[in-house]
């Protein structure tokens, strides 16, 4: 067999996650990126089709939001009564993920609803391409924060403070900073050395104005690999 691109695998991992895991009538989270997309279509597949029903879902961003509704996905917001805070399931891609399964997010600035998501779901499933695997995180791809505009140089400064530089995210086509789904700014952090992904998570969660950080230390994902050779590895600690 060919080796599959990029894409084919995104497409392999974000299937497989909603064929495996999601049931009639359960209560869902969506992720956001270029892999989780593949299952919120799956998802729409097979609602249109019949083979599952009643599967209500929130989304972790607007864009995740947008397919869903072309997809024909129901949406819910983890307030609404029928979900009353608590997923049965979630899904969503990562930017880096190491040995130990903590992952790093926020590539696509949807950091603060993605953790609100990922740890209130009974089952977290993480699909990844191989490439995604690292042995320390944060050391090539910068983690994201979410930040109040007030809290920018104050937070800048505590970032220093536990060895990150931190970057302002620019918008592309509008001038200025990226604002986020929740009106906040997003400050990009650049580790020199590695670093106990459990404390910093808790760290940076410490600094006043600091809304979200893209370390997922704390949940327990089960993360599904896909491979160029088309195989799938799962791994849980
Ligand atoms: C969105 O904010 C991110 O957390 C994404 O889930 C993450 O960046 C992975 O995205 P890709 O699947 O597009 O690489």
């Amino acid at each position: 067999m060919a080796a599959m691109d990029a894409q084919e695998i995104k497409k392999q991992v974000g299937y497989a996650a909603i064929d495996e895991f999601v049931k009639s009538g359960m209560k869902i989270g969506l992720g956001t990126g270029s892999t989780a997309v593949w299952a919120v279509r799956r998802l729409g597949e097979l609602l249109h089709s019949g083979r599952l029903r009643d599967v209500l879902a929130v989304p972790t961003s607007s864009q995740t939001e947008m397919e869903c509704q072309k997809a024909g996905v129901p949406l819910r917001s983890m307030n609404d009564p029928e979900i009353g805070g608590v997923l049965d399931f979630a899904v969503d891609g990562a930017d880096e993920v190491d040995e130990g399964l903590h992952l790093t997010k926020g590539g696509g600035g949807a950091l603060l609803i993605e953790k609100i998501v990922a740890y209130a779901a009974k089952k977290f499933v993480v699909v990844v391409d191989s490439a995604k695997m690292v042995k320390n995180l944060g050391l090539s791809f910068p983690i994201p924060t979410e930040v109040l505009r007030e809290a920018r140089l104050p937070a800048a400064r505590a970032f220093e403070s536990l060895g990150a530089r931190a970057e302002v995210r620019m918008a592309v086509k509008k001038m200025g900073a990226v604002i986020t789904d929740n009106g906040n700014i997003l400050l990009d952090l650049s580790f020199q050395k590695a670093f106990d992904p459990v404390k910093m998570e808790e760290a940076l969660s410490l600094i006043p104005g600091v809304l979200g950080n893209g370390i997922f230390a704390r949940c327990n994902p089960e993360v599904l690999v896909g491979h160029p050779d088309g195989s799938i590895r799962r791994l849980t600690r």
